[in-house]
């Protein structure tokens, strides 16, 4: 049955149906669309514009639907048009009469604009959970590793010795970034559409803060054109989730990395691992590798959305149903690459040996080395120089600056003494970054403290 029966007989092909039915995706909107129209029929009582009789017959009948279909009783009747159809229908099969006023005042525009911003909503808090467990993961993991040394990398060199518990930390303050956003989105997303009619409000005497109140928005939209095709909610979500996703592929690819026998920083619970259909030896980080994977949808999710709104007229157009696949694409996929890296990382058997022995062969102390020399006095600049070559020196001859005889050092500059050996211990190097937001081991203890405390 189509709501539009009347004007065009209802009687449509096939392939129409095809193309035009939603049911088959905005059917998991079933608990805001029930739940919006009993606040809707609630405010129609209040008025007046139907009786608080015929409010409260159809808030039971929508609340029967709702257990049900919640209990499984009730099969959502997939060639209905969309999610609004079989709530409807089912409504008035269910109580007769009153059931066909619930529609009054309302367009189906209006009614998906706030399907959509609650289901959004509700998944908004549910993201924002997951994010949040994964930073605790972070934070306990980095906790038990502020002094485990590993190289910090740019350009993929070793560079400059940091902790595996600083180099998670980083992860963690991007994470509180995306929770940020999200939470900003979230206000931005419960404003109340419904009032705004298909397009241009509605005669009835509608009191729209009364709905908003119910359903807990911020508030009511300001323009009727505006509130039915606005979309830019759903874009900021999805934005939102594509930088999410960026972080999570970075933080994938050092899992990746570092599970090479190259890094062999880290291995794998055996549950979180898979292994090769040929290769007995084999055992893979595809977890990671498709968390990185799948952060394209997610773009893609992105650019979906901004294609089918750009250059729309006012105010609804059909493309605009196109918005909830995106949506509901990069909401499952997020949701997915965080409930999995959790427990990957909790789970997770990091290998400071090697962390250790990697960051003792890259002359990453150099730096510290020239700082040693211009606490003695020397220009930096000069001190860079020797430095340079004193590097030079041991990589001609097979040595490490830890090695290196006080003769030898002396070689190059006079103000070297024997107190440059625990200068340039690499625990030592990390230990003098001592300042707000950097690896000592003592400032990445404050900085887990602040975030933990940031998300409650
Ligand atoms: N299924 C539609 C959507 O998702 C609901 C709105 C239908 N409105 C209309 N004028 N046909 O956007």
């Amino acid at each position: 049955m189509k709501l539009w029966a009347g004007r065009t007989g209802g009687d449509v092909d096939e392939r129409l149906s095809a193309i035009n039915n939603s049911i088959g995706f905005d059917s998991r909107m079933y608990r805001e669309d029930i739940t919006g129209s009993m606040a809707h029929a609630r405010m129609l009582g209040r008025v007046g514009v139907i009786t608080e009789a015929e409010a409260a017959q159809i808030v039971d009948g929508l609340k029967g639907i709702l257990d049900d279909i919640d209990a499984g009783t009730l099969d959502i009747d997939m060639t209905c048009e969309d999610i609004h159809t079989f709530v409807e229908a089912t409504l008035t099969q269910r109580i007769g009469t009153a059931g066909k006023k619930l529609h009054t005042a309302r367009s189906r525009n209006d009614q998906v604009a706030l399907d959509i911003r609650m289901y959004l909503s509700a998944q908004i808090d549910r993201l924002i959970g997951l994010a949040k467990a994964l930073v605790r993961a972070l934070c306990d993991v980095a906790e038990a590793h502020t002094e485990t040394v590993m190289p910090g990398y740019t350009h993929l060199q070793r560079a400059q010795p940091v902790t595996l518990g600083h180099y998670l930390m980083a992860y963690a303050q991007m994470l509180l970034r995306d929770i940020d956003r999200l939470t900003d989105c979230k206000r931005r997303t419960l404003v109340l559409p419904l009032g705004s009619g298909a397009l241009a409000g509605t005669t009835y005497p509608l009191d729209r803060g009364y709905v908003a109140e119910q359903l807990g928005f911020n508030g009511i939209s300001m323009n009727s054109l505006d509130g039915v095709s606005d979309r830019d909610f759903a874009l900021e979500l999805l934005s939102d989730l594509s930088i999410l996703m960026t972080h999570l592929s970075r933080f994938s690819e050092e899992i990746c990395l570092w599970c090479s026998w190259e890094f062999k920083f880290v291995t794998l619970a055996d549950n979180f691992s898979t292994g090769s259909s040929i290769m007995p030896q084999k055992k893979n980080p595809d977890i990671t590798e498709l968390v990185r994977g799948k952060t394209g949808r997610v773009y893609g999710d992105l650019m979906t959305l901004l294609t089918a709104m750009k250059a729309l007229p006012l105010a609804y157009n059909k493309d605009m149903q196109e918005d909830k696949e995106a949506l509901f694409d990069a909401i499952d996929t997020a949701d997915l690459s965080l409930s999995v890296l959790e427990p990957m990382l909790r789970t997770a058997t990091f290998h400071p040996d090697n962390m250790r022995k990697a960051a003792a062969a890259g002359f990453i102390n150099a730096t510290d080395c020239a700082d040693y020399m211009v606490r003695k006095g020397v220009p930096f600049r000069d001190a860079y120089g020797i430095v340079g070559r004193l590097v030079r020196h041991c990589i001609e001859n097979g040595r490490t600056l830890e090695n290196l005889t006080l003769e030898e050092y002396r070689e190059f500059s006079p103000v070297f003494d024997a107190d440059v050996y625990p200068a340039i211990d690499l625990l030592a190097c990390v230990s003098l970054r001592d300042i707000p937001g950097g690896p000592a081991p003592g400032r990445v203890r404050e900085t887990i403290e602040a975030t933990r405390n940031a998300i409650g």
